[in-house]
């Protein structure tokens, strides 16, 4: 890789945190062949049975904080803090493993896990033990409207208009850990092309759903090809 890029957007999914023990969603045993995404992943499912709902997201928050980043979370941190150009780093995911790595430039466009949201005052707030319907929000005092503070399936991602903003400016795409089933994430390396100044690349243990439209695909574990590949763009200058 002899270019040298200007602006680089990173895109990540479950699979740069399996090898940190936070399991992914669609792959042998994800989350999605063990539990409804319908009942714990949408707003509805949460109105109709929001016991369940907290049960599922205290558990992963408890996993949470048991996992710790890996090879591949530390390259990203710091490819950031080398790189001399634009960077940003946009994650599907919720856990904070990006940020104990050390990231900084990072958008978690699906929400976080160790943060809830009060769907009374609409406050926001870091949040690291359980939560449940008789939890009080630590800002109004209401209980039964606090909520992970993730995005749901049929809910609007966030971030939208910077990741936007980044994606049509930058000349290098990465797509790491993702199947690029789930839009409008999936959607990002067709955009980019669109712009026809990126050089694309998939970093997956197997070929993504969008495989066909990355110029450059590599395949492994996170942790092998995403500290190699790091090394040769910053290699590059
Ligand atoms: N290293 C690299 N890639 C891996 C590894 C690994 N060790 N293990 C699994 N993968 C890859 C799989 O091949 C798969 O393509 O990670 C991908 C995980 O795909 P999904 O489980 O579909 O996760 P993701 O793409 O992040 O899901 C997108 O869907 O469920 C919603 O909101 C949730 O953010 C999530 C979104």
């Amino acid at each position: 890789m002899q270019k040298r890029f200007r602006s680089i957007v990173v895109l990540t999914g479950a699979g740069i945190s399996a090898e940190s023990g936070l399991g992914t969603f669609r792959d042998k045993d994800g989350l999605w062949t063990k539990y409804d995404l319908q009942e714990v992943a949408t707003p509805e499912g949460f109105a109709r049975n929001p016991v369940l709902v907290h049960d599922f997201y205290n558990a992963r928050r408890k996993n949470l904080v048991e996992a710790a980043p890996n090879a591949a979370h530390y390259a990203l941190a710091e490819l950031e803090r080398r790189f001399d150009g634009q960077f940003l780093l946009v994650t599907q995911n919720v856990d904070d493993l990006h940020e104990r790595a050390g990231s900084a430039r990072l958008l978690h466009m699906h929400g976080e896990l160790l943060k809830i949201r009060c769907e009374n005052c609409d406050s926001v707030r870091d949040w690291r033990g359980d939560l449940d319907l008789a939890t009080a929000c630590p800002d109004c005092g209401a209980s039964g409207g606090l909520r992970p503070h993730v995005v749901w399936f049929g809910e609007m991602p966030l971030y939208m208009d910077d990741i936007a903003a980044a994606l049509e400016t930058c000349d290098l795409f990465v797509s790491i850990g993702t199947s690029g089933q789930v839009y409008p994430a999936a959607g990002f390396v067709a955009e980019v092309r669109r712009g026809g100044l990126a050089h694309t690349v998939e970093l997956n243990l197997d070929p993504s759903d969008g495989f066909s439209l990355f110029a450059e695909k590599i395949y492994g574990p996170a942790t092998d090809v995403v500290p190699a590949f790091v090394a040769r763009v910053l290699a590059a200058g």
